[in-house]
C-alpha cells in the first residue's frame, strides 16, 4: 500500500501539465534548441588551416584565469613546458567535461523514459542529450586533435559512474543536483576564460564559445526543474538535500578542476605547488566559492539553507553569499583580470 502511494505520488511529480508558467519556459527553452544549435562537424572548420595543432604554438599557454595558469611556478617554467602542460591541462578537462555529459545523457534518457505521453519534459530533455551528443563529439575530437591521451575523470568515479544515471527515474532531484555540480563550473570556467581575453587557439575559442551558448539552456533548465520541486518536498528530505547538496558540489567540481594524479606525475610539479593551486592559495578559494554563486542562490529560494547546512557549506568551502540573479559576474575576478 505504501509503495503504490509512493509510485502515485512519484508519477504525479512527473505531470507538470497545470503548471502554465513552468510549461511555458520549457517550451521556450525547447524552441531555443531548435531556433540556435550547434554541429561540430560544421560549424567548426576543423581541418582549415588556422585550426591546425602545430608544435609549439603559445596560445596553448593557460590563461591566467586557470589555477594552475596563474600560479607563479607555472609561470616560470620555460615556454616550452607551459604549451606542454596547457595542451594536457585543456585536453584534459575537455575529457572529463565529456565524461561528465555522457552520464548526463544517459540520465536524461532514464528520465525522460517514464515521463508521461505530452510532457513537454520529455521534448526537453530529448533536445538537451541531443544537444550533449554533440558537445561530447566536439570534445573529443578536440582531445584527439591535441593529442594527448588524458585520461579525463578520476578512476573512483568512473568506477561508481554506470549506477549514477539510474538514480535520474527514481530520484531526479539528487540527479539534478549532481548535474548542476558538473555544469556550474565548467561553465564558469569557461565564461572566465572568455571574459579574460587571452589569445587561445582557435579550437579552444570555438569550443567553448558553442558550449558556453548551449549550456546557458541547460543550466536554466537544471534551475528550473528543481526550483519547481524543492520547495514542495517534506522538511525531512530538504534537510537532507540541504546537506548532500554542498558534498556533491564540492566532490564533483574538484573531480572536475583538479587534473588526475598522472598529470601531477608526467611533469613532477612539486607537492606543494599541487596543494597551493587546489586550493590552499586565497585565490583558488575565492575561485572555489565564487564557482557556487547561484546554487547557493538555489538553496536560498528553495529552502535549503540551515544552519547545519550552512556549516557543511563552509567545511566544504564553498559558502558566501548567494548571487543576486543567474550569471551575476563576479566583482573581483573582473577587478583582477583589468
Ligand atoms: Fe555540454
Ligand atoms: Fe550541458
Amino acid at each position: 500500500m505504501a509503495r503504490t502511494k509512493m509510485i502515485r505520488r512519484w508519477r504525479k511529480n512527473m505531470d507538470v501539465s497545470e503548471d502554465t508558467q513552468y510549461v511555458e519556459m520549457l517550451t521556450t527553452l525547447s524552441e531555443g534548441s531548435v531556433r540556435r544549435n550547434f554541429n561540430p562537424y560544421q560549424d567548426i572548420e576543423w581541418d582549415s588551416p588556422e585550426f591546425a595543432v602545430i608544435p609549439n604554438d603559445p596560445r596553448w599557454v593557460l590563461p591566467a584565469t586557470d589555477p594552475i595558469g596563474r600560479h607563479p611556478w607555472y609561470q616560470a617554467q620555460p615556454l616550452e613546458r607551459q604549451i606542454e602542460i596547457g595542451m594536457w591541462r585543456q585536453a584534459n578537462v575537455a575529457k572529463v567535461g565529456l565524461h561528465f555529459e555522457s552520464i548526463l545523457i544517459r540520465g536524461l534518457m532514464e528520465y525522460a523514459f517514464w515521463t508521461p505521453n505530452g510532457s513537454p519534459e520529455y521534448r526537453y530533455c530529448l533536445h538537451e542529450a541531443v544537444e550533449e551528443c554533440n558537445h561530447t563529439l566536439m570534445f573529443q575530437e578536440m582531445v584527439n586533435r591535441i593529442g594527448a591521451d588524458v585520461p579525463g575523470m578520476p578512476r573512483l568515479l568512473k568506477w561508481i559512474q554506470p549506477g549514477i544515471p539510474l538514480v535520474a527515474g527514481p530520484l531526479p532531484i539528487p540527479f539534478w543536483f549532481g548535474i548542476l555540480a558538473g555544469e556550474e563550473p565548467i561553465d564558469h570556467t569557461q565564461k572566465n576564460v572568455l571574459r579574460e581575453g587571452k589569445a587561445l587557439h582557435p579550437i579552444m575559442e570555438r569550443v567553448m564559445a558553442i558550449h558556453v551558448a548551449e549550456e546557458a539552456r541547460h543550466i536554466s533548465f537544471a534551475h528550473e526543474y528543481l526550483r519547481k520541486r524543492v520547495p514542495d518536498l517534506s522538511w525531512r528530505k530538504r534537510f537532507v538535500l540541504s546537506i548532500y547538496v554542498p558534498i556533491v558540489m564540492r566532490i564533483l567540481c574538484s573531480a572536475i578542476i583538479v587534473p588526475p594524479r598522472t598529470f601531477w606525475k608526467k611533469f613532477d610539479i612539486p607537492r606543494s605547488v599541487r596543494k597551493d593551486i587546489f586550493f590552499k592559495s586565497p585565490q583558488s578559494r575565492l575561485m572555489l566559492r565564487d564557482m557556487f554563486g547561484d546554487v547557493r542562490m538555489l538553496a536560498h529560494d528553495s529552502g535549503l539553507m540551515n544552519p547545519l547546512a550552512k556549516l557543511v557549506w563552509r567545511i566544504c568551502r564553498i559558502n558566501g553569499s548567494p548571487s543576486r540573479y543567474r550569471s551575476e559576474p563576479q566583482r573581483q575576478h573582473l577587478v583582477s583580470v583589468a
